[in-house]
């Protein structure tokens, strides 16, 4: 059920109408429910319970999906743990009191420095993407006097079926190591005496609504598994990423249990822990943008609505074309014959708009709502045009939080300086 609902033609989060929100506020803003973030989580840790794994199985929110402190302190309350990609997101996971020996460390570009960051505060472990990353954190590993614990990231070549952007597990990926190089770099990784092998790890890429390619690349990872252990390297845990899609238009609407379940079956009667990085499926549907209409400019080809938020503020659109559903919040009023239009920014480039193509009967100074847009929307935002970072708020109930307050102007150039 959506956390956001029309109760007398006026948009709702929870029991907190959008308009008091976006009057209160401003506008642009991300809202945020607080009980859709939760029940999300709640869905995962169920679909684990259901098929009995669920004192075995550990849920890392990854956190590039939506890094604001309120959300990752919610999620660490809940017993999460965390995929983190960089020492900035180790720093808010900290910071929001999470548990450090829940956290695993992708990417594939660690900094020597991101590196000792993780090794003092003794993270779960480090997803390893290649041998020279083995090499070089063992040499960081053993300056600090410690033994990291890893896993290496290994790429399966299945093909997850989704925006080649958002593709990671094929050969031509950059992510993680070719599978038939794993046991090679295994036996080395059990050598390096700054090193602790504890786990195999796999993310084949995002939105994926069939559960078959991670069911297939879960395989992969078992067989992996037992080969190494009949070489004598036992692993503690398997990661087997993120990825569950959500529904933005009409993609089915997928629980934890539907997308785990194929790939639970793959690995049932293991001994090992498993671990999920889910990002998009515990933020994306839980947030919206709400936006302003600034001016109608109707034409004879094309009508635009342009409206206070931009691609600055919600990327996605310009950089996948991806579709997020844009709904007015208020119904009241008499409102003027709907019209086709794109919905676009105060942006300076052709490819900034949220929407193309909606049927809408608009009118100027009215709010809109860009929905499913919790996952990547501010995470990925940016202040080009000097456009100051949206406000983010979090309802609970009837009540509504900010949780990060609108960038001021002089936020933008705050670290800038001019010549002596
Ligand atoms: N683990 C790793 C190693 C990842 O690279 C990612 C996402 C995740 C977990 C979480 O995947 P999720 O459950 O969210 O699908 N900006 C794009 C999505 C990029 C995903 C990057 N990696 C978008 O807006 O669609």
């Amino acid at each position: 059920m959506s956390p956001f609902a029309s109760h007398d033609g006026r948009l709702h989060a929870e029991g907190v109408p959008l308009d008091e929100i976006a009057e209160t506020y401003g506008t642009p803003c991300y809202v945020y429910s607080r009980a859709a973030l939760v029940t999300a989580f709640q869905d995962y840790r169920q679909a684990l319970t259901a098929h009995g794994v669920a004192d075995r199985a550990l849920v890392c929110y990854a956190v590039k999906a939506n890094s604001n402190l309120a959300i990752l302190e919610l999620f660490a309350s809940l017993g999460a743990g965390f995929d983190i990609v960089s020492g900035g997101e180790l720093a808010r996971v900290l910071a929001a009191g999470g548990d450090a020996g829940k956290i695993l460390f992708s990417g594939v570009g660690k900094s020597r420095l991101e590196m000792a960051d993780g090794l003092e505060v003794g993270i779960r472990c480090f997803n390893v993407e290649s041998a020279s990353e083995l090499e070089k954190l063992n040499e960081v590993a053993r300056a600090h006097g410690v033994r990291a614990p890893i896993s290496l990231r290994v790429n399966p070549n299945v093909d997850p079926k989704t925006h080649p952007y958002i593709s990671t597990g094929l050969k031509t990926a950059k992510f993680g190591v070719p599978i038939e190089d794993a046991p090679t770099l295994y036996r080395r990784a059990a050598d390096l005496p700054g090193l602790k092998v504890v786990g195999i790890d796999c993310h084949i890429g995002s939105q994926l609504i069939d559960p078959a390619p991670a069911a297939e690349a879960a395989a992969k990872v078992a067989d992996l598994a037992d080969q190494l252990a009949r070489d004598g390297i036992v692993v503690a845990h398997l990661d087997l990423g993120g990825g569950k899609g959500i529904s933005y238009r009409d993609e089915p609407a997928l629980s934890a249990t539907d997308y785990l379940a194929p790939m639970l079956k793959v690995l049932a009667g293991r001994k090992e822990e498993l671990i999920f990085e889910p990002g998009r499926s515990l933020v994306g549907n839980a947030g919206l943008l709400l936006t302003r209409v600034e001016f109608l400019k109707h034409g004879t080809d094309k009508n635009f609505a342009v409206v206070d938020a931009a691609m600055n503020d919600l990327m996605r659109p310009a950089l996948y074309d991806a579709w997020h559903g844009i709904v007015k919040v208020s119904h009241g009023g008499t409102p003027s014959a709907a019209r086709t239009y794109d919905i676009v920014g105060p942006v300076c480039e052709s490819g900034d708009f949220l929407g193309r193509g909606r049927d809408l009967a608009l009118a100027e100074g009215e709010l809109l709502a860009v929905m499913s847009a919790g996952a990547y929307g501010m995470a990925m935002s940016s202040n080009y045009n000097s456009r100051p970072r949206a406000a983010e708020v979090m309802v609970d109930g009837s009540e509504a939080h900010l949780i990060r307050r609108r960038e001021e102007i002089t936020d933008l150039f705050a670290l800038e300086s001019l010549l002596p």
